[in-house]
């Protein structure tokens, strides 16, 4: 059983800011960025609550699913910047856009996000018939917390949301969810401090191997994240392609996430696909974490380059270290 993507919609804040722009908080430039990462230039929430771009983004995906509101059983909003350690993401946007039906929650496997919640969506439709539509909301404000004295990361991300109306359907589908948590320390942000007052002094036995680094700011190790991101893309596509005996060769077009063109060309030449056949937006969308990979495949049906019917290999890895990839019928 799969699942069909009904529609889909996107929303980007207009407050760029260029790779020049970054020279204001760290020593870089335009060259570097672009060489090294394929990016020219990331959207910024100024103003924008991520639950606001996710709303946005869910309104527009509603309206193109010409669907009632109420029909929509279950939010699942992906977001490892949410506005609030409490309520979701998912409860405020399923109050806004008024799906006064739907169950809601948040789910954070960081830029593998779209792909566990559209996995996760696909596992309620199967086993849940009263559950006609599942609206999936990525939305990321990555720009709050980055580190803008941190040259090797700052420049990386972005912000943005995307939404898509999913539904029950017996099209081609096949997934694999993967994580390795040894690497957690690797690309890591702080949520909670300690109360001083209250600090008392840790057992022994007990291991932080967790960098320090300022709460709420974002920590990487860009050189072994990098290592990582390259290995695991190919291996998430043979993974999911091997369960239902698909090659390379049976796929339209691989949504890979956005992080870097030259992860991307390193897979593609791993697998042995041409870079035509990738879905490339990071060079104006920057790495918007769980949001990444639906802009791309939004981007890529309103472009007209996805069809109905093409085979789409959706392919993410990131904070965790987590890992997944989902192979369906556009
Ligand atoms: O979605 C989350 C997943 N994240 C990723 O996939 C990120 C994976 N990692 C990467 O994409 C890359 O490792 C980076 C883009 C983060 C870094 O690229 P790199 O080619 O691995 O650079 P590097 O860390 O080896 O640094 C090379 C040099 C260093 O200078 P020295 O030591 O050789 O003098 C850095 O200090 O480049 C320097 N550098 C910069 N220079 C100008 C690092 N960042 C910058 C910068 N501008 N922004």
């Amino acid at each position: 059983m799969g699942i069909n993507i009904l529609a889909m919609g996107n929303y980007v804040p207009d407050q760029k800011l260029k790779n020049d722009d970054l020279t204001r908080f760290v020593e870089t430039n335009d060259e570097w960025i672009r060489t090294r990462t394929g990016i020219i230039e990331r959207p910024m929430a100024g103003w924008e609550p991520t639950w606001y771009m996710g709303k946005k983004a869910a309104e527009a995906a509603v309206k193109k699913a010409g669907i009632d509101v109420s029909e929509i059983g279950l939010v699942i909003s992906c977001t490892a910047t949410s506005d609030f350690h409490t309520p979701s993401m998912a409860s405020i946007i399923q109050n806004e856009i008024g799906a006064v039906n739907a169950g809601a929650f948040d789910l954070n496997a960081a830029c593998t996000g779209f792909v566990y919640a559209l996995d996760t969506a696909r596992r309620f439709v199967e086993t849940d018939d009263g559950l006609k539509y599942v609206l999936i909301v990525a939305n990321e404000a990555l720009s709050r917390f980055l580190d803008f004295t941190d040259r090797s990361s700052c420049i990386l991300f972005g912000d943005g949301a995307a939404a898509a109306v999913v539904e029950k359907s017996s099209k081609l589908y096949s997934s694999v969810l993967g994580s390795d948590g040894s690497g957690g320390k690797l690309l890591c942000a702080r949520a909670l401090a300690q109360v001083p007052e209250l600090a008392t002094d840790a057992p022994e036995d007990f291991t932080d191997e967790f960098p320090d680094m300022p709460l709420h700011k974002l920590f990487q190790n860009g050189k072994e994240v990098y290592k990582f991101a390259t290995s695991i893309l190919p291996k998430s596509f043979t993974l999911a392609a091997d369960k239902i005996g698909m090659t390379k060769d049976d796929i339209d077009w691989f949504v890979p996430h956005q992080a870097n063109i030259r992860i991307i060309e390193t897979a593609a030449k791993k697998l042995g696909v041409p870079m035509d056949k990738f879905i490339v937006t990071l060079d104006h969308f920057g790495n918007t974490s769980s949001a990444s990979i639906p802009l791309a495949l939004n981007e890529g049906i309103e472009k007209g380059l996805i069809k109905r019917g093409q085979k789409l290999a959706l392919i993410g890895f990131g904070a965790g270290l987590t890992y997944g990839g989902i192979i369906l019928e556009y």
